[in-house]
C-alpha cells in the first residue's frame, strides 16, 4: 500500500539528513532495515588489525561497532546528522572514549582528514543523496591511501519497484554502470560490483584507489 505522500516526503527528508525525535526513531529503524547490506559491505572490506577506516553516513553507528568487532582498527565517522553524530556516539561509547573511533558531523564532498588517511572506507546507502558523484568520491579518493580500498553500498536504480517511498529529488538513484563511471573518473579501479537478490536488492561495488604507478 503506498504511503501518503505528505509521509514519504518526510521519511524521505529524514533519511537524508535525521534530525530530532523523528531522526533518532529513524535512526533506530534503519540500524534493522539495512543490516544485511552492511553486514556484506563489511564483508567486502575485509578490515585487517592495523588498519585505518573511515565511514561515512554512519546513520545509526552499527556498522562502525561491527568493524571494531572483527579486526584491532583505527576508526572514523563522517555523517551530516548531528542526530545521527549522538546516536552513534552512544552506541560506540566505549570505542569513543578509548579513542579507537573518531565521530565527526560534516559532509562528504569536504572530508575534514588529511591526504592518504585511510586504507579502507565504505558507505552504504547514503550515495542517493549526493546530488553528484564526482565531489564527494574525489573527497574519498583523496584521503585514501594508494591501493586503499573503497566499499559502496547501495539500491541500483532498475530494482526500485516504486519510487512512493523513495521521491525524488530527495532521493537520486544510479545504476551500478553510473557509479562505476563515476569512481573510474575520479582515480578507482579495479571495480566489481555484485547485486545481492531478494525483495529488496543491492548492489556492492568495491573499488581500489589507483596509485601513481596505475596512471591515477
Ligand atoms: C539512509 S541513512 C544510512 C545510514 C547507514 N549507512 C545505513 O546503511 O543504515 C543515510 C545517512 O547518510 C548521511 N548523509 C547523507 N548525505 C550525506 C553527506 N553528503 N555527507 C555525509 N553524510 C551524509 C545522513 O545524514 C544519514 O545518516
Amino acid at each position: 500500500m503506498a504511503l501518503p505522500a505528505f509521509l514519504s516526503s518526510r521519511i524521505a527528508t529524514q533519511a537524508a539528513r535525521p534530525t530530532g525525535l523523528f531522526g533518532g526513531v529513524l535512526g533506530r529503524i534503519m540500524f534493522f532495515e539495512t543490516a544485511r547490506t552492511n553486514r556484506e559491505a563489511v564483508d567486502l572490506l575485509a578490515p585487517e588489525d592495523g588498519d585505518a577506516i573511515l565511514e561515512v553516513g554512519y546513520g545509526h553507528g552499527r556498522t562502525l561497532r561491527e568493524i571494531a568487532r572483527r579486526a584491532s582498527v583505527r576508526l572514523a565517522g563522517v555523517d551530516r546528522s548531528e542526530a545521527m553524530r549522538r546516536q552513534a556516539a552512544a552506541r560506540n561509547r566505549t570505542l569513543v572514549r578509548s579513542g579507537r573511533l573518531d565521530l565527526r558531523q560534516g559532509d562528504v564532498a569536504s572530508l575534514p582528514f588529511a591526504n592518504d588517511s585511510f586504507d579502507r572506507a565504505l558507505c552504504v546507502h547514503t550515495l542517493y543523496f549526493w546530488p553528484d558523484l564526482e565531489a564527494p568520491l574525489s573527497e574519498l579518493a583523496r584521503v585514501l591511501v594508494p591501493e586503499g580500498v573503497l566499499v559502496l553500498g547501495y539500491r541500483d536504480k532498475r530494482d526500485i519497484q516504486s519510487f512512493d517511498r523513495y521521491p525524488p529529488p530527495t532521493y537520486l538513484f544510479r545504476s551500478s554502470e553510473e557509479i562505476e563511471a563515476g569512481l573510474s573518473s575520479t582515480g578507482f579501479g579495479k571495480l566489481s560490483t555484485t547485486r545481492s537478490p531478494g525483495p529488496m536488492p543491492t548492489c556492492s561495488t568495491v573499488a581500489t584507489r589507483l596509485g601513481t604507478q596505475d596512471g591515477a
